[in-house]
């Protein structure tokens, strides 16, 4: 077969391009651990507190070990459901040491949100009916603005709640 010239270098660079994207993906995905999100689990979403993530007790965010958290939250239109300070009144801040790891579970009780925890690796899309679930480990301090990313309506930007992390 008989290739141009030019032809051939086309071919040589789309077949180098395909072979370093791939390279990129599994390195990404077999040495760095990414990948998406968990949605395996399935919840009612007309009565998400019947599981054990979402009732009102276990809501927001709890210590399960040494520098190990969970953080359960139920997302609705137009909120993001931390559970209830000691007082009583909604939490929107959460706060968890440097180095800690925290394991998101989200659910919805409505339409798809997102769950953003806006500069790292946890960005989930929330689905009705289904848990969301990432786990990352937060080594820089800062206030993160946990933010909706997917549009839900005419309050979507005012969803957002706050994760802090600390020296
Ligand atoms: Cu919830 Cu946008």
């Amino acid at each position: 077969m008989q290739l141009h010239k030019y032809e051939r270098i086309w071919l040589i660079l789309g077949i180098v391009s395909l072979i370093v994207f791939l390279a990129i993906l599994a390195y990404g995905a077999f040495w760095k651990g990414t990948h998406p999100q968990s949605a395996m689990e399935t919840v009612d979403p007309a009565n998400v507190s019947a599981n054990e993530h979402f009732k009102e007790d276990n809501l927001g965010l709890t210590k399960v070990d040494d520098n190990q958290y969970v953080l359960n939250v139920i997302a609705s239109s137009f909120n993001f459901d931390l559970g209830k300070d000691d007082e009583g009144k909604p939490v929107k801040k959460v706060r968890v040491p440097k180095g800690s790891s925290v394991l998101f579970q989200i659910t919805t009780t409505d339409v798809v949100h997102g769950f953003n925890v806006a500069g790292t690796n946890a960005n989930m899309m929330v689905e009705p009916g289904h848990i969301s679930r990432d786990e990352i480990q937060l080594n820089r301090p800062g206030i993160y603005t946990i933010v909706c990313n997917e549009y839900c309506g005419i309050g979507h930007h005012q969803m957002f709640a706050e994760l802090e992390v600390y020296e």
